[in-house]
């Protein structure tokens, strides 16, 4: 088999850039490790940047964002006890999220990209790529007991964190970096009314919570819990009890319980492996970098990457230039790190960490009190959590 452009992952990333491409003429071929149900069945992220329904608009898969997504315009900031609203729309000069699950945008690339009648091989193992650093790069795979090959003229490794692309890229060609942090995130989604149509972020003495939503009927709740925490330690009730526990009488009064359709812990990470290009072999979304959730860049920076990679390959076969292949790291990693940047930042002003104390709760409380009064301060959430544009300018 050949083709031009070989993704590997079905991930947002893999499924983005393959409609993207479609669009261009470019021929590609996804290898999925995983079935598509498995794929469908990960609960994530559920806030999109414009620059992200941009992306999707290109693709011609925004319909049913713009129709079922809800437009956000504010988030509320929970501290010592009361509720702060952020005017995300007023202050960074009209823009606004969309929330809109991670799952439904998989969903809706997984049927146009069936309805184009595009190749994607789920289920296959033992995914290697080869020879990425010559002009013939190839990828091979096992599925029902046979060997497969597909040779092409770049490889995508859209892959995630723990996919084989990164990893295969040889020991000294790769410089990464790394934060872990001393805790994770209990989710749960359910089918109840969210507790406020805004998303709210909670700083307390008993940690972080987050209250998000995928609809006006269904809700996604986190909270911090220790990394050594385990899902099975937690039961629904305990989880309606403590989030409460973490939030304002009002919001408290309005928290609408009941059975979990989802229960699981995410750890969180920094992380970012520079380059993202090794020779024909391009990293993006998780496969390059990681952030921590509070502020919802993964997905989008993911969409981000694979918007720039779509410019280059487009250049690269429309009017035979390499520029922006030759750019594609710089350009990614440029955006990367500010977004490594505020999720370190709104991470470490929300959440208890177990070695400041009473000391590291008083500095993220006079920063909150600052952020809130502040213009500037508060300006400057505001424009990095509706997401910076794709292009900064020299
Ligand atoms: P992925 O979604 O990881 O997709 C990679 C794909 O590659 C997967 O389908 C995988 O099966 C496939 N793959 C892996 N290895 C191979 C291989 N060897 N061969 C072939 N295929 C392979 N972000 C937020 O903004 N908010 C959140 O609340 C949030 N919660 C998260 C919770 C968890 C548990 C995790 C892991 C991530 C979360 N994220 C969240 C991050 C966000 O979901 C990711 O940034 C986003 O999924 C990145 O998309 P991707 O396509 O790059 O990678
Ligand atoms: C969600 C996740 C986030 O990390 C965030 O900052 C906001 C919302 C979510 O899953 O809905």
């Amino acid at each position: 088999m050949r083709t031009q452009v070989a993704i590997i992952g079905a991930g947002p990333a893999g499924l983005l850039l393959g409609q993207l491409l479609h669009t261009s003429g470019i021929e590609a071929v996804i290898i999925e490790q995983r079935s598509a149900d498995y794929v469908l069945g990960r609960i994530r992220a559920g806030v999109l940047e414009q620059v992200t329904m941009d992306l999707l608009e290109k693709a011609g898969v925004s319909a049913r964002a713009h129709a079922q997504g809800l437009p956000h315009d504010g988030i509320e900031l929970l501290f010592k006890g009361a509720r702060h609203r952020i005017d995300l729309h007023a202050l960074s000069g009209g823009s606004r999220v969309t929330v809109y699950g991670q799952t439904e945008v998989t969903h809706d690339l997984m049927d146009a990209r069936a309805a184009a009648g595009l190749t994607t091989v789920y289920e296959a193992a033992n995914v290697r790529v080869h020879d990425f650093d010559g002009s013939q790069p190839r990828v091979t795979w096992e599925k029902d007991g046979q060997a497969h090959e597909l040779r092409c003229d770049f490889i995508a490794g859209c892959d995630g964190y723990h996919g084989v692309c990164r990893a295969s890229v040889p020991e000294g060609a790769l410089k990464t970096y790394e934060r872990v942090y001393p805790f994770g995130w209990l989710g749960v989604l359910a089918d109840v009314p969210p507790v406020s149509h805004e998303l709210i972020y909670a700083n307390t003495e008993r940690g972080f919570a987050l209250c998000s939503m995928r609809s006006t009927t269904r809700s996604r709740y986190y909270l911090q819990v220790p990394d050594t925490d385990k899902v099975e330690n937690w039961s629904i009730e305990q989880f309606w009890a403590e989030l409460a526990n973490r939030l304002d009488p009002e919001a408290r009064e309005h928290l609408v319980t009941g059975p979990a359709l989802e229960m699981s812990i995410a750890p969180l990470r920094s992380f970012v492996a520079e380059p993202m290009r090794f020779g024909r072999l391009f990293l993006a979304g998780d496969a390059a970098h990681i952030v921590p959730p509070t502020g919802a860049k993964g997905l989008n920076l993911a969409a981000s990457d694979v918007g720039y990679l779509w410019n280059a390959f487009a250049d690269h076969y429309g009017d035979k230039s390499n520029a922006g292949i030759d750019t594609y790291s710089d350009r990614c990693l440029r955006r990367v790190w500010r977004a490594e940047r505020f999720s370190w930042w709104f991470t470490s002003l929300m959440h208890r960490f177990p070695d400041t104390g009473e000391f590291g709760q008083k500095m993220q409380e006079a920063e909150l009190d600052y952020l809130i009064h502040s213009r500037a301060a508060s300006t400057a959430l505001a424009e990095n959590y509706v997401g910076l544009p794709m292009d900064f300018g020299a």
